[in-house]
């Protein structure tokens, strides 16, 4: 029988998860379809009943319901609770149990893996942004023994609050002060939404002060290019775009939900080419 997984969000008419996901199942010989359902605020909790009375076989979850749809499952996997949101959900209809997991900041992990040119242990990195996708990254990253983890975010109480929780030895600065402390990372991160089509003209912070031996890094995918990476171009640095987070954070739901091995580069393919047009 065809099974039936898909994505709630609102909005989710842009999602590019429908087209990577069936790109995978047509690749492996699964037999499922992926759709995407609009979910509004008022009907999340008839919506995860719908999983359960339709069977699907599993859900992503994207914004903004990735906080409240957890208190609609029945178990959360460790990280999806270390993190404090959910964006996957696996039915297991054996025992009728929606289990809730969390991809986002493995799935962010796995594309910055053959970009480091230390190991973790030894990598210093710089975080900007303290909301939802920076959680994730943060809580990670500290996870897996990060040297030297550092969160700035614009309301520096966030900041704060976000490094308390990742653990001993996790700083929060204002933007201003990173700003100007920048050479001292091998790594920096911008998960704030600034830069992000349409306001394309802004950076969270000026890169004045980078070096040319640091990974830039920006969770945004649309634009390809932020305004911030073609900065850190401008200084000689290396630069990744949030498509590879968006893609492993896939790979992985697909890996929770069918037990076997994602098709990473088929979905990679189909989600450059997709991005690229536009
Ligand atoms: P997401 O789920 O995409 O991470 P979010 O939870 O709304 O979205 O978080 C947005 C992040 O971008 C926050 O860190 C926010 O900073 P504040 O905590 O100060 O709001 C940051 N952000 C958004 N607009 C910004 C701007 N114009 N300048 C600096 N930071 C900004």
């Amino acid at each position: 029988m065809t099974q039936v997984f898909g994505v709630i969000g609102n909005p989710v008419a842009h999602s590019l998860s429908p087209m990577m996901h069936t790109a995978a199942y047509r690749e492996t010989g699964i037999s499922a379809a992926y759709v995407p359902f609009h979910v509004k605020n008022d009907g999340l909790a008839d919506a995860v009943r719908g999983i359960r009375g339709l069977g699907l076989a599993g859900i992503n979850v994207t914004v903004p319901h990735k906080i409240t749809v957890m208190e609609y499952l029945d178990e959360l996997d460790e990280t999806a609770e270390l993190i404090g949101a959910v964006n996957t959900i696996a039915h297991d209809r054996k025992e009728n149990k929606l289990i809730g997991y969390n991809t986002d900041g493995e799935g962010y992990l796995r594309s910055l893996r053959p970009r480091m040119r230390k190991p973790l242990s030894e990598t210093r990195v710089l975080l900007l942004g303290a909301g939802g996708a920076g959680r994730a990254v943060a809580v990670t990253l500290a996870r897996k023994g990060v040297r030297q983890l550092t969160i700035a975010n614009r309301t520096l109480s966030s900041a704060e609050a976000l490094a308390e929780e990742c653990g001993e030895g996790v700083r929060a600065l204002s933007l201003e002060t990173a700003q100007a402390s920048l050479m001292e990372f091998d790594i920096v991160i911008n998960s704030t939404s600034v830069g992000m089509t349409p306001n394309t003209g802004q950076m969270p912070i000026s890169l004045e002060k980078l070096s040319g031996r640091t990974l830039v890094s920006d969770l945004i995918y649309t634009p390809w290019k932020t305004r911030f990476l073609r900065e850190a171009d401008k200084k000689g640095a290396e630069t990744m775009n949030g498509a590879g987070m968006f893609v492993h954070q896939g790979a992985m739901a697909f890996e929770i939900w069918t037990g076997i091995q994602a098709p990473v580069k088929v979905m990679e393919r189909i989600v450059v080419e997709k991005l690229r047009e536009v």
